[in-house]
Formats: C-alpha cells, structure tokens, sequence
C-alpha cells in the first residue's frame, strides 16, 4: 500500500529518498514520485509502474536537493497513472504525499474549484495541496497551514508538504494512518514505514493522532493535535540488521516459507516452561485478566482471520471458551452485543491493518475486559494501542502473501488458548500434551518441507488450469481456505474453499477434469466422512490431490495421494498449511507471476 518517506538534510537526498522507495516495494504499489526543492524551482518526477522507472528518470535528469518527499501510490481514488501519481502540487508551490484515504474530499475538492483551483488528478489527495496553498497565501507558516487544513480534513492520513518558499524545512502530519520520524547523522527523515529509514538510522520518533511535525536536517519539532510542543520517546531498533534480502532465495516469498522452522522457534522461544506454559506471556496481569474471561470475540482480515477461525475451534476444545470471529471490516457495522467477562482478540501481522485497527478502537469503546493482539511488528500501531500483546517474533515478512505469518500467528494463538486454559485451571494434561508436541514441531515442519519434491510433480496439473477447489473440515476448513487464498493470490486462479460436506449441497455441480480437487485428510474422527465427500469427487471424474495422514485408506488413481508427517492432532493444521504454500509458489513460479508483489495488492493495507 503506499507509502511515504521524506527527508531533510546537509546532503543530496535524491538516492536516499529512491532507496528508500525500494524498501517499501514489498507493500504493494502501482506507481511512484518525487518532489525535490532546488531553491529556486521543485523537480517533480513521477512514473507509473517500478521504482526502478522513477529511478532511471532521477538518473537522467540528476536533480540536486537537500529536502525531499517521495512516495509509492496504491490506487484508491483514480486508476494508476502517472497524473495519479504522488506528489501532487498546487501552482507548482506547494507539494504533497498523503497516505490514508481523505472522505469528505467531495466536498472539499468542490470548494476549492469555487476558489479558482484546478484539479490535474482524480485523487483524493490533490486537494490537500491546494488547502494548504489557500492558507499560506492567506500569510500562514506551513505549520498552521497544516492545522488549519486538518481541521477540515476527514479521514486517515499521514501528509509530508514542503513549499517553494521554503528550503529549509518540511511538515508532517499523521491522523489513523503511521508515520515516524528517523534521527539520522546527516539528515532527519519521515516515513510510513521504518523499513524505508532503516539503512540510515536505528532512532525513531513515532507520531501520535493529530500530531504535526516540522523537519529541518539539523532538528525537528513535534506538536500535538492541541498544537503544544511535546517530546515524544525515542525508540532504538536496528532495523538493518534484520534480514530483508532474498539470500540465495527466487523470491521473499520462497524465502519465508523455508525459514519456518526457525519463526516458529523465535514465537515459541521463552513462552513455554517445563511442561506447561509460563505466566504473563502477554504482558503483566494478563494470566489475572484470562482467568475472568468467559468469552472471547475474534476480529482479522485475511490470512490472519483464517488463523483466528482455526483458534475459535482451539479456544473451544482446549480452553473451553465459546468464541465469536469476525471479518475486521465487517465487525463495526453489525452492532455487536458485548456480553461480560468478553475478551478482544486482534490478529495482525502488520498491526497496521486499517479495518483491523478499526475494529480494535471500536471495541475499546465497548465493555471489553480487555484487548490482545498477535502481532508480527513491535512499533506497530495495533501492538501500541492493545492492552496486551503477544509478538509472533517472525522477522519481517516481505513477500505481500503471508507465510511464515500464519504458521507463527497460528502458534501464538496456541500459546493464548493454553494460557487462557491454564489461567482457568483446565485441561493440565492435554497442555502438556501440547507443550510436548509444540517443541517438536520445528522438526515436523522440517520433513514437512521435504515435501517439496512431491509438490514439485503436482505443479504443472494445476498451473494448466483456470479454477481449483479446496476441501478441509472441521479445524482444516480454514486451512482449506487458506490454501486457496495463496492460489488466487500469487498465481492469478480462481479458487475457492469448501467445508467437505458441504459439496453436495451445489459446489460438486463444478467438478469436471478442468477443477482440480484439493483436499486435506488428516487423521481424525472425521476422516472417514471426508474420504466419502472425496469419493463422490472421484465418482464424477474429478481431479483429487490429497495431503492425507497415512493411515487415511483412500485410492487416487486421478490425481495425487501424498503422505504428511504425523504430529499432534491439534497442530496439524499448521503442518498441512506447509504443503499449500509451496504448491502455490511452484503454481505461480510455472504461471510467471510477479509473486511477491501481486498485482492489485498491498501487504499491509492502511485504508479501510
Ligand atoms: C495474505 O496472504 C494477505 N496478503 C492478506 O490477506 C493479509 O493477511 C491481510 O491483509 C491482513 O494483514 P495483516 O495480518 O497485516 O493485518
């Protein structure tokens, strides 16, 4: 999704604003462009398309400047085109990026034409240039032309201005969508992303709602939403040292499915003692504040909603809790009724989730006990804005579809359900039954991994075709349907999720030898259910791939059987999650896809 980085210093900023574009190409972005003061004038450069275009164009027209905004655009308001782009200007005076989405910019937009503005784009953010021009005519400074602009503005932002008039200096200001600011030894820098600073500084000042900030290369100056001066905490983190190269990997993509076994050590690594889980893991008092629990409400979007369904079934099994999910940006327009003693779950591996955040400061308006959150990004706005916090502790996830994400959230949602069920004393032996078995199970994905030869033969069958279906039931359907999001996701086919038995009831009308069938089979007390929903696939011809336990009795002659490693019944949707991933990267690799930067998407989406 967009993203925004500024900066003002004593050297050239051009390449350091265009590197800083690249780290946050993993967002997801469909163009790219950049405003640089040269004193006199502001090079304005913007490409749709690849950073890489914006950066051949800043090598040919070499622009000098020591204050700079850049940005990458993910389409909202008009289609991806290079007027589209950001930065937008007004009068070639004052220049903007924005993040976020502005919702009363009808409005806004239709005043300023009255005021003799011309509109050059069909974005909602255009208009914050030309707000912030009509107040410096009026004599204003930046700083209470952006006050003054944001008391008309509705909706998320995060804005960096500079103006012509000004060398010196830009402004920054953030309301619902995340902006920081980066202490580096030759310049100060702002970014929605620390990724994008990381190279130049480990020293960040993350802003607050409604707060303002003028940059100057030597200093900066910080002022809440009631324009006081505040000192906001310096965070040391050392990004660089974290790993966000490819390695000897194809993809991010690639990359993050293999490091599992070790995300899955980093999640589990100081949470679990002995044979049982330890106390507080979510912060202090939360093993006091889950013994009150009697019910808990889920809220998610995407990837991390399916690692809440499969919790529900945990949380009901293990910690006998009953347990409401929800999707993220359905959850605020359902009026939901709050019973006693209820506990919120976020689940996010960005914390940035628009609709997740959302939801999260909706809930906190109601009668909750308290909030947690599974979050993958410590400085994240869910993780700083939960009561308690469990950090999945995965490293950064690059690639836009989630991998090592979802098995380390579905790990952290286990140590929740055993901290849930040991604060209300249940379950001692099925938890150290699961203590044990979570120990094991870097290993089990390890052989898990193994499989990828076998995968490898099944790719080609699947890459042919336009649709698939995937099957699971119970705590496996929404494997199944993770499964198919990573298939439409990365490889462009059509696919869909189905609780095995419910395929009589319509879906089985589909199956002809252009839909493939796959299928998840563990063993359970179901399975001999699910092998009679798959022989009425096999029975019309289908296509069936199964991931199956070995003891499953079932014959595919059309198709794949393929045999997975055993492990704990409660941890084995984590390990047949495994085998989708790679089927869907081989798929997508076959497909020639633009796998870890799918079209259309973002990785961390911050508009609702
Ligand atoms: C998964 O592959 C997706 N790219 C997407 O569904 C993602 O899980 C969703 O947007 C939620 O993101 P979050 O976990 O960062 O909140």
């Amino acid at each position: 999704m967009c993203g925004i980085i500024a900066a003002a210093s004593t050297r050239n900023v051009g390449k350091l604003l265009v590197q800083g574009l690249h780290k946050m190409e993993y967002r997801g972005y469909d163009s790219a462009g950049i405003a640089l003061h040269q004193e006199n004038s502001i090079a304005h450069l913007r490409a749709l398309g690849k950073v890489q275009l914006l950066e051949d164009m800043m090598i040919s027209e070499k622009p000098k400047s020591k204050l700079g905004i850049a940005h990458t655009r993910w389409a909202t308001h008009g289609e991806p085109s290079e007027v589209n782009a950001h930065p937008h200007k007004s009068k070639d005076k004052v220049y903007i990026v924005h993040n976020g989405i502005i919702e009363n910019y009808i409005e806004l937009k239709e005043a300023l034409v009255k005021d003799g503005y011309e509109f050059s784009s069909q974005t909602d953010s255009e208009l914050i240039a030309h707000l912030l021009d009509s107040f410096l005519e009026k004599g204003n400074s930046m700083i209470d032309a952006m006050y003054l602009a944001k008391e008309k503005l509705e909706g998320a932002y995060a804005i960096a201005a500079i103006d012509i008039d000004n060398n010196n200096s830009l402004v920054v200001a953030r309301n619902k969508s995340p902006l920081l600011l980066g202490i580096g030894t030759d310049e100060i820098l702002a970014a929605s992303d620390p990724l994008a600073i990381g190279q130049l500084t480990n020293e960040f000042v993350f802003l607050e709602d409604g707060d303002v900030a003028e940059i100057s290369a030597e200093s900066y100056k910080i002022f809440d939403e009631n324009k006081k001066e505040v000192e906001r905490e310096i965070t040391n983190i050392d990004i660089s040292s974290q790993a966000t190269s490819k390695g000897d990997y194809k993809h991010f993509m690639e990359k993050e499915i293999y490091e599992q076994p070790e995300a899955i050590l980093n999640t589990l690594d100081g949470r679990v003692g002995g044979d049982d889980i330890l106390d507080n893991i979510f912060g202090l008092g939360s093993s006091e504040l889950f013994a009150k629990a009697k019910r808990i409400q889920i809220v998610a979007c995407g990837t991390s909603l399916h690692a809440g369904r499969v919790a529900a079934n945990w949380l009901s099994s293990i910690a006998e809790l009953p347990c409401q999910i929800d999707y993220a940006s359905e959850y605020r327009y359902r009026n939901p009724h709050v019973d006693e003693n209820s506990l919120l779950i976020t689940i996010s591996q960005s914390g940035e989730t628009a609709d997740t955040l959302a939801a999260l400061r909706y809930a906190k308006e109601k009668d909750y006990l308290g909030s947690v959150s599974i979050c993958n990004v410590p400085t994240s706005s869910l993780a700083r804005e939960s009561d308690f916090v469990l950090f999945t502790n995965a490293g950064p996830e690059i690639g836009v579809a989630s991998t090592k994400a979802f098995t380390t959230q579905l790990a952290g949602l286990m140590l929740l359900v055993l901290s849930l069920a040991k604060s209300r004393n249940l379950n001692p032996k099925l938890r150290t039954r699961i203590i044990t078995a979570l120990r094991t199970l870097p290993e089990v994905i390890n052989e898990t991994l193994a499989l990828k030869e076998k995968i490898l033969d099944l790719a080609p069958a699947i890459a042919s075709k336009d649709n698939a279906l995937f099957l699971g039931r119970g705590i496996f359907y929404p494997i199944a349907k993770e499964g198919a999001l990573k298939l439409k996701e990365i490889s462009y086919i059509h696919a869909e999720a189905y609780p095995a038995g419910e395929l009589k009831h319509g879906p089985l009308a589909l199956i002809d030898e252009d839909m493939p069938v796959i299928a998840l089979a563990p063993e359970s007390e179901i399975a001999e259910k699910l092998v009679s929903n798959l022989e009425e696939v096999k029975a019309r011809g289908g296509t069936l791939y199964v991931f199956a336990d070995p003891s499953v009795k079932m014959d595919v002659k059309n198709g794949a059987f393929i045999s997975m490693p055993k492990c704990d019944f409660f941890l084995t949707p984590i390990i047949y999650t495994i085998p989708l991933q790679i089927l869907s990267y081989e798929v997508a690799l076959l497909r020639g896809t633009d796998i870890d930067q799918p079209r259309n998407l973002a990785k961390s989406v911050t508009v609702e």
